[in-house]
């Protein structure tokens, strides 16, 4: 009996970021044993997700998080996860959390000395997780930008979305994907469950320039400022003989909606409401990381009127309405926006 052939071509996410620092002069790996921590969380998280309905693990764990939502004990879960392999790796100085009232100092000696502070989303799009469709982990690494030494601080966090180093997101969906965006490239690696680790599977993700899927939360139609319903009527209006027809696809799981609309083309809207002018999305944990991913893959995000990394914060969990896709996609809604 012959051997299985062993496909030595697919990269490990560990060997990945290794392979990486090859081509950074002066590179001191921190970034990638911050990436390869955070693979490192999300496999545990995924091991949870996927039992979710099995183990008493699911269902509202009675608190409320900082936003007024409920939280899920997944999430909470995800959080402690997450916090834990920054906390003790050598990368991290710091965290900000969607589930916590504030950022989190580590202010020990090797954190002092890291580079980098992390936000991060642990389970986006939890109220999906009682009816088992996709969630989502989403993180955004900036360079500190107090003294190296020093315990991190607020300015550390509150930083434009431009001084992001990396930003990424794992979905768990019918597969487990992780993936992440530096200033070199966006690479998306899939959970292999035989071996434990997230494999190389889409190397080099590009947004297409077009796209036909459109997605936004069409019960806020009559919500919406009046270029917003406009572009969403052009979408509908559609044909083959100007780049139609298109689709409307809306999970109502950030992760998964713009993960499609990243590798098929497409745009994502969460505009702001009549009675949610800010919309619901928030700058630090969702907007900055899908924004520098789309920028780093060739597409575009704006807040409807200026580019979202561009947006100085001016608190930690503060919200921002969020357009995010295809290139001329997103030239046509800046047109319809313009004022
Ligand atoms: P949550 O984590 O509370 O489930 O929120 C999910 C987020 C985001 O992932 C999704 O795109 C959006 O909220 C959906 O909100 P609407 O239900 O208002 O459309």
């Amino acid at each position: 009996m012959t051997a299985p052939m062993i496909n030595r071509q697919v990269l490990t996410l560990d060997e990945f970021t290794i392979r990486q620092l090859r081509h950074i002069p002066h590179a001191t790996g921190e970034l990638s044993s911050l990436l390869r921590d955070i693979g490192l969380a999300a496999k545990r998280v995924n091991v949870e997700v996927n039992k979710a309905g099995l183990v008493d693990i699911l269902g509202d764990a009675g608190a409320v998080n900082v936003q007024g939502e409920d939280v899920k004990k997944l999430d909470i879960y995800a959080n402690n996860q997450l916090t834990g392999v920054l906390r003790h790796g050598i990368s991290c100085a710091g965290i900000g959390s969607e589930e916590l009232n504030d950022f989190v100092v580590f202010d020990d000696e090797i954190s002092n000395k890291s580079k980098y502070v992390v936000l991060f989303d642990p389970l986006d799009g939890s109220s999906n997780i009682d009816v088992n469709i996709s969630i989502g982990t989403i993180f955004s690494v900036l360079r500190r930008v107090s003294e190296p030494g020093m315990p991190c601080n607020q300015a550390d966090f509150l930083q434009c979305g431009t001084r992001q180093a990396a930003a990424g997101y794992i979905v768990y969906g019918s597969s487990t994907m992780m993936v992440y965006a530096t200033r070199r490239g966006v690479n998306g690696f899939t959970l292999d469950p035989s071996i434990g680790e997230f494999c190389l599977s889409h190397p080099n993700i590009k947004y297409p320039e077009d796209g036909k899927i459109y997605s936004v939360n069409h019960g806020n139609f009559f919500q919406y400022s009046e270029p917003v319903r406009n572009y969403i009527l052009a979408c509908q209006q559609k044909t083959a003989a100007n780049g139609g027809p298109y689709t409307e696809r809306y999970i109502g799981s950030m992760v998964a909606d713009v993960h499609r609309n990243l590798i098929k083309g497409g745009i994502f809207m969460y505009p702001g409401t009549t009675a949610k002018p800010e919309g619901k999305l928030r700058l630090l944990y969702e907007c900055n990381p899908f924004a520098f991913i789309a920028e780093v893959a060739g597409g575009k995000a704006t807040d409807g009127h200026r580019r979202i990394l561009d947006i100085q914060p001016t608190h930690l969990h503060q919200r921002s309405p969020f357009f995010t896709g295809s290139k001329h996609m997103m030239e046509e809604l800046e047109q319809h926006l313009q004022p």
